[in-house]
């Protein structure tokens, strides 16, 4: 199936970003929120990052402009009835995103594909509450998303060829690679990452070393744009607790038990750099 219209379900960091690159891309893209406040300011940013991709020649005027062209807003969810591919970047709650597609199922056609930006919950579950689990997969993108390369494809038990290879070719036109996973808890990325961050955090816990000593070793000693603690401010502290619970519970190994220094930031509301305190203070 060609895709020529992309819905896009959520307007916060991922799914503005998301229709940031559908749109320059070429595709036509809905981008609806349950608030006006939060839709404004994903264009508003949407366009001051495009901005700055003229500026430094990465973005021609006129591609810019006609990004900007081609997304459109709205609150309410069903005027997605019309697109060919759907990505929902929700809230990160299981039910938040079964009520979201149970809304929309009526008001899509048949042959429209459903897509989660999920980090860590089962495609196949979600899948398996909507009309279409054959046409049903993960889409899920890395922040922030016009910078990094990849996205990670999840076929539930359920996905059909032709489903993943009309994702896979979005992610083409994207410009971005894919990476096929199977549908595990937190999946490839955040299976790896996410203990990385959660054993840094363990390291701090047990005085092995300081905020600071833990991210330069990791920045100047193995190379990573950001050290671990720094990248858990950047993603967000709630989400990395939330996917170390998942994989807690998901594969029943102790060795994804969160550090109980974790939890309690969340407990403070700690969250990084969204609450301007975490590991480091943005204050
Ligand atoms: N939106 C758009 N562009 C952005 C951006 C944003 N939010 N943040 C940075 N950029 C652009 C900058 O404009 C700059 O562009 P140019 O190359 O054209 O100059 C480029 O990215 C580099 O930015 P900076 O020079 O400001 O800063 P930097 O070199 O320190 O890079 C970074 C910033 C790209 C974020 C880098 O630190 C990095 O790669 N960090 C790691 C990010 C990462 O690991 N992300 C994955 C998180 S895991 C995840 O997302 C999965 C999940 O489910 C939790």
């Amino acid at each position: 199936m060609d895709i020529g219209s992309i819905g896009i379900v959520g307007a916060g960091q991922m799914g503005n970003g998301i229709a940031h690159v559908c749109a320059l891309a070429g595709y036509d893209v809905v981008l609806t929120d349950v608030s006006d406040d939060a839709l404004q300011k994903a264009v508003a940013l949407i366009e001051s990052n495009l901005d700055r991709q003229v500026s430094r020649d990465k973005v021609s005027q006129a591609d810019r402009d006609g990004a900007l062209d081609r997304i459109r807003t709205t609150m309410t969810l069903t005027d997605l009835g019309a697109c060919d591919l759907i990505i929902e970047a929700a809230t990160e709650r299981e039910d938040v995103k079964h009520a979201i597609f149970k809304e929309l199922l009526p008001s899509l056609r048949p042959e429209t594909i459903l897509t989660s930006n999920t980090s860590s919950i089962s495609i196949t579950r979600l899948a398996s509450r909507t009309d279409r689990p054959e046409k049903f997969m993960g889409f899920h993108f890395m922040n922030p998303v016009p910078v990094m390369q990849l996205v990670e494809l999840i076929r539930g038990i359920a996905t059909d060829e032709a489903t993943y290879r009309a994702c896979q070719t979005v992610v083409e036109r994207l410009e971005k690679q894919a990476a096929t996973a199977e549908d595990f808890p937190a999946f490839i990325v955040n299976r790896i990452l996410m203990p990385m961050i959660n054993e840094a955090v363990y390291v701090l816990y047990e005085g092995v070393g300081t905020v600071t000593s833990i991210d330069t070793s990791l920045k100047l000693g193995a190379n990573h744009p950001m050290g671990p603690l720094e990248l858990a401010d950047f993603i967000g502290l709630d989400t990395c607790l939330a996917i170390m619970n998942v994989l807690h519970d998901g594969l029943a190994d102790t060795k994804y038990r969160p550090c109980p220094l974790l939890t309690k930031y969340v407990e403070a509301g700690w969250l990084g750099r969204k609450t301007q305190r975490g590991f480091y203070d943005y204050r």
